[in-house]
């Protein structure tokens, strides 16, 4: 247990109530720091300002109700221990409360329960909060690591251009005829675009990406952005849409979301020289008993040989004359902030399939 005393927020209308908890607490000699409040106001503002480390909610109140609290405190912390503290709680509710994402409900004449109740929320808090750390510190590595390889590429990369231009400088300087300058020119300007292309997209891959998030339904979406991958496929490929009958909301950073899909587009037509089809589905899926919407592109275009296809995300991996190899690493990255899945299915000849699961609200 921390030395500090544990920060308790208290939601609770009734004193005597509020009495009874403090003796349970005192009774299961447990250091505390108790904070009452009543209102959505104050509990609210305690929430965010005193940061509590437990809280204990009454389910009904006169004007604001427990269900409302613990969603504002799932909105803010997923773990927080929030118990509810009740009179009542039939077996229904209590299932339902628990599955609503309260840790624990405890009744009022049960309240030797409570300071046990509170230290197995904590302890469980506690594991999963270095749990995390532990996943971000690898997640750093990993980048790290990835980050070094793609640092040895791009030198590699920008030296070659600036080799070619460099190759063309002499023929410049001794130029007999404007013509010639004018093509080696031309050649400089080819030569500093793909520098470009390959500075803009590394900085955009290691800039940290947090999606900036909001609730979008996919299904509305897609419906206006399908006209902007209409015309960015070109008139040699035919755009196929379909979307669910009902809405299908996710928690995105909808920009990101679209650079995802623009970028699978751009590789369906770079596979697709002679034209073809391409096929944009939503739906929603269950995997491992989460709800996800589905967004599949399907192309009808090379597909991928295997050998490509175990290194499709990698930084940097490109099989294209002029390609960067990170559309699909960012897109990558992106997905994957978003709590996603991103994978490929392709059949070489025939066409590649790629999945995108985001996690439904
Ligand atoms: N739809 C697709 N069909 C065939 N090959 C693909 C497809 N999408 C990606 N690839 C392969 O994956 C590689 C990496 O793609 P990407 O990361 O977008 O980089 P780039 O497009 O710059 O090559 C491509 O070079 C290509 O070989
Ligand atoms: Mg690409």
């Amino acid at each position: 247990m921390p030395a500090e005393p544990l920060r308790i927020l208290l939601l609770e209308d009734t004193d005597s109530d509020a009495e009874l908890v403090q003796r349970a607490l005192r009774r299961g000699e447990l250091a505390f720091d108790l904070r009452r409040v009543e209102t959505e106001a104050a509990f609210t503002r305690e929430l965010h300002a005193w940061n509590p480390e437990v809280v204990l909610a009454d389910y009904r109140l006169p004007t604001f109700d427990g269900l409302a609290a613990l969603e504002i405190v799932r909105l803010s912390d997923a773990g927080l221990p929030f118990i509810f503290v009740s009179g009542t709680l039939g077996d229904e509710k209590a299932v339902e409360v628990l599955k609503l994402g309260a840790t624990d409900y405890v009744l009022k004449d049960r309240l030797s329960r409570l300071v046990p109740a509170i230290q197995r929320a904590l302890s469980e808090y506690e594991q999963r909060a270095a749990r995390r750390r532990i996943e971000a510190q690898l997640e750093r590595t990993r980048r790290l690591d990835s980050l070094g390889r793609v640092a040895g590429t791009i030198a590699h990369e920008v030296n070659n251009v600036l080799m070619s231009i460099q190759m063309v400088m002499e023929p410049l300087r001794a130029a007999p005829d404007p013509g010639m300058a004018e093509r080696v020119a031309d050649q400089i300007t080819l030569a500093v675009r793909r520098a470009q292309r390959v500075t803009t997209e590394v900085a955009r891959f290691t800039t940290p990406v947090s999606p900036e998030v909001s609730v979008v339904d996919l299904k509305n979406w897609i419906e206006t952005f399908a006209g902007e991958i209409r015309a960015f496929l070109g008139e040699k490929i035919l755009l196929e849409v379909q979307v669910p009958p009902d809405a299908m909301n996710v928690n995105v950073d909808i920009r990101q979301i679209e650079q995802v899909v623009t970028n699978l587009a751009s590789n369906a037509r770079d596979a697709m020289d002679d034209g073809g089809q391409v096929r944009l589905d939503l739906r929603g899926v269950t995997q491992e008993g989460r709800r996800y919407a589905e967004i599949t592109l399907t192309d009808t275009g090379s597909g991928v040989p295997p050998d490509v296809h175990a290194r499709l995300f990698e930084p940097l991996f490109t099989t294209k004359r002029t390609g960067t190899g990170l559309g699909l690493a960012v897109s990558h990255q992106m997905v994957v902030a978003h709590g996603g899945l991103i994978y490929a299915e392709s059949e070489p000849g025939v066409g590649t399939q790629f999945h995108v699961l985001l996690p439904m609200v």
